[in-house]
C-alpha cells in the first residue's frame, strides 16, 4: 500500500494501473478508520481490481463552530489498518492541495433540495462542502466505482443525485452499517462520547428499530409516531434534533399509500451528534 500525499504521484499510480488495464474504486474517508470503513475496502476490492481510500478532513464540510479541529486524525493507524485490508493506494492531500484558492470563495457544488433539509437543515453548507468534496475527488481518481456507508444515509442519497446530475460515469455503491453488538453504528464521533454516554448511545437505534416495528404493522400517523420517537430520545437523555419519516426513493415526506420508507434521526448525547437511519418496508 503507498500512501500518496501528492496529486501529481496519484495520477502516475492511476494512469500506469489504467494501462494495465485496472478498475479502480474509491472509499473517500476522513480518516479515523473503523471496522465500518473496512466493509467499503472490502466491497472496493471485491469490484474493482484497484483500490484507493482517500483520507481528508473536509474543512468545508464543518459548519462554524463544528469540531473541525478535534476531529480525531489517526493517520499513521489508518494506514496501517489500509496496508492489512490490501488497499492500493491511501491518498492523503493537504487543504492546499484540495483547495488551491482557500475554500471560502472555492467553486462549489449545491444539490438543491436535498442539501437543505433533515441534517442540511442543522448544519447549513455542510452538504455543500460534502458535494464539492467527492466532485473533486471523482475528478482526481476517475474511479469507476465509488463506496459510501449508508450510515448516511442522506450523503448517499445527494452523492447519487450529484454524480448522476452532473453525468459522471461512475457506479455509486452504498454499503450497510456496521453496529457495535448493541446496535450502536460505528462512527468517528463515537469516540466523543462519555462511557455513561456510551451505555445509552445505543437508545437511538432501539427507538428507532420500534417506530420501524409500528410502521410495519400499518400505522400512517407519522405525525405522532415521529414526536412519540423524539419524546422517548428526549426521555433517554438525548436532544434530538429531528426524526423523519420519509420516502425511501427521495426523502420526502410519504403519503399512506407508500410503501418503501426510511427513518432519519439526528440527536445530540453530550458532545457527540448521532445520526442513525433504518430503511422499511411498510405494512
Ligand atoms: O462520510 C464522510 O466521511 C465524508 O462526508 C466524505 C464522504 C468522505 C466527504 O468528506
Amino acid at each position: 500500500m503507498r500512501p500518496v500525499e501528492d496529486i501529481d504521484e496519484l495520477h502516475a499510480a492511476l494512469a500506469s494501473w489504467r494501462r494495465a488495464g485496472d478498475t479502480i474504486a474509491l472509499v473517500p474517508t476522513m480518516g479515523n478508520l473503523h471496522a465500518g470503513h473496512l466493509a467499503l475496502v472490502r466491497r472496493a476490492r471485491a469490484l474493482a481490481s484497484r483500490t484507493v481510500v482517500s483520507i481528508f478532513v473536509n474543512p468545508m464540510q464543518f459548519v462554524e463552530g463544528e469540531d473541525f479541529d478535534r476531529y480525531p486524525r489517526t493517520p499513521e493507524a489508518d494506514q496501517r489498518m489500509l496496508a492489512e485490508a490490501g488497499v492500493d493506494a491511501a491518498f492523503m492531500p493537504s487543504a492546499a492541495q484540495m483547495y488551491p484558492n482557500g475554500y471560502a470563495d472555492t467553486t462549489r457544488v449545491h444539490v438543491p433540495g436535498l442539501e437543505s433539509i433533515y441534517c442540511g437543515a442543522f448544519r447549513p453548507g455542510h452538504f455543500t462542502g460534502v458535494a464539492t468534496v467527492v466532485v473533486k475527488l471523482f475528478n482526481l481518481v476517475r474511479p469507476d466505482f465509488a463506496i459510501f456507508g449508508d450510515k448516511d444515509f442522506q450523503q448517499l442519497m445527494l452523492v447519487r443525485r450529484m454524480a448522476a446530475d452532473l453525468r459522471f460515469p461512475i457506479e455509486i455503491i452504498g454499503v450497510p452499517t456496521v453496529r457495535d453488538a448493541d446496535g450502536l453504528a460505528l462512527s468517528s464521533r463515537n469516540n466523543y462520547l462519555s462511557a455513561e454516554e456510551r451505555g445509552r448511545a445505543p437508545r437511538l437505534y432501539e427507538i428507532l428499530s420500534g417506530l420501524a416495528a409500528k410502521l410495519e404493522a400499518g400505522s400512517t400517523d407519522y405525525a405522532a409516531l415521529q414526536a412519540e420517537a423524539m419524546s422517548g430520545l428526549s426521555a433517554a437523555g438525548f436532544v434530538p434534533q429531528y426524526v423523519a419519516i420519509c420516502r425511501h426513493a427521495d426523502l420526502q415526506p410519504p403519503r399512506s399509500a407508500d410503501r418503501e420508507l426510511v427513518i432519519l434521526a439526528a440527536a445530540w448525547l453530550g458532545n457527540s451528534r448521532l445520526i442513525d437511519h433504518i430503511e422499511v418496508r411498510a405494512g
